[in-house]
């Protein structure tokens, strides 16, 4: 992997931002998709119907080997989890959706939490705290501040709402590659890290768990579990540093 930040000048931002539009579409296509009794490969069809339709390519499928468009974790699965036709939703369940896709040659990546019906006041909350230290974390994505100022504000949060953050997996700068430099963890201290700089673009996703942090990985070489079982979260924005300050990409 490159170590320095690639740095995105307006028209860069410009193609991220129509790829991110198109990966927000698909995401919220998929959520309102969701209830009681869909199999999980049901959403990798949809996810991949509209790709076709907007030609464009899915960003994960072949991306070092993961076999399908869409990851979808459900519950205590906390990222890649993979699309299966045996794998069917029920009420009360969380599912994860993360998704991808690469338009001119630009990655859009996003991702986004949701219920299956009605829900546990812990499952409710979960969802709530990792969407917030998401924005918390895009919160300090500004010129001066350092990547570890990102982690802190997520970790801190997160933590203090009695939850814990997934260590395994980081967030990223986003491109032309959908991983780039720098990693941006999820947790951290203020102050520390690579600097922040106008045009950088970054894929800022929290994953919480409810319990304890660590996780490991299914026999299926992708699935990433909470080892306790305790169910986790996950939401994702692609944003940009702009001289204004961030600029979410991924938004509706
Ligand atoms: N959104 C994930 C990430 O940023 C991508 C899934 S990895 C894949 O790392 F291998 F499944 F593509
Ligand atoms: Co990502």
């Amino acid at each position: 992997m490159l170590r320095r930040p690639i740095l995105k000048n307006s028209w860069e931002i410009e193609l991220l931002r129509k790829a991110n539009a198109i990966v927000m579409e698909v995401l919220l296509s998929l959520k309102e998709e969701v209830e009681p009794g869909k199999t999980t490969l049901e959403f990798e069809e949809l996810a991949l119907k509209i790709c076709e339709k907007k030609k464009v390519k899915p960003a994960f499928k072949g991306y070092r080997g993961y076999p399908y468009a869409l990851c979808v974790s459900i519950n205590e699965e906390v990222v890649h989890g993979m699309p299966r036709e045996d794998r069917v939703l029920k009420e009360g369940d969380i599912v994860s959706f993360d998704f991808g896709v690469i338009y001119e040659g630009y990655y859009g990546d996003a991702a986004i939490t949701v219920p299956v019906g009605k829900v546990s006041e812990e499952a409710e909350r979960l969802m709530k705290v990792t969407e917030e230290a998401l924005y918390r974390g895009i919160e300090k994505a500004r010129f001066g501040n350092r990547i570890g100022d990102i982690s802190y504000a997520i970790q801190s949060y997160v933590e203090s709402s009695g939850f814990g953050v997934i260590r395994e997996f980081v967030g990223h700068g986003v491109g032309r590659n959908l991983h780039e430099p720098p990693e941006v963890p999820n947790f951290g201290k203020p102050g520390r890290g690579p600097r922040i700089e106008i045009g950088m673009t970054l894929a800022i996703e929290p994953m919480v768990s409810a319990g304890d942090w660590r996780v490991k990985i299914l026999e299926d070489g992708w699935t990433a579990v909470t080892r306790d079982g305790s169910l986790a979260a996950h939401f994702e924005h692609s944003i940009a540093v702009t001289p204004k300050g961030p600029e979410i990409l991924s938004r509706v």
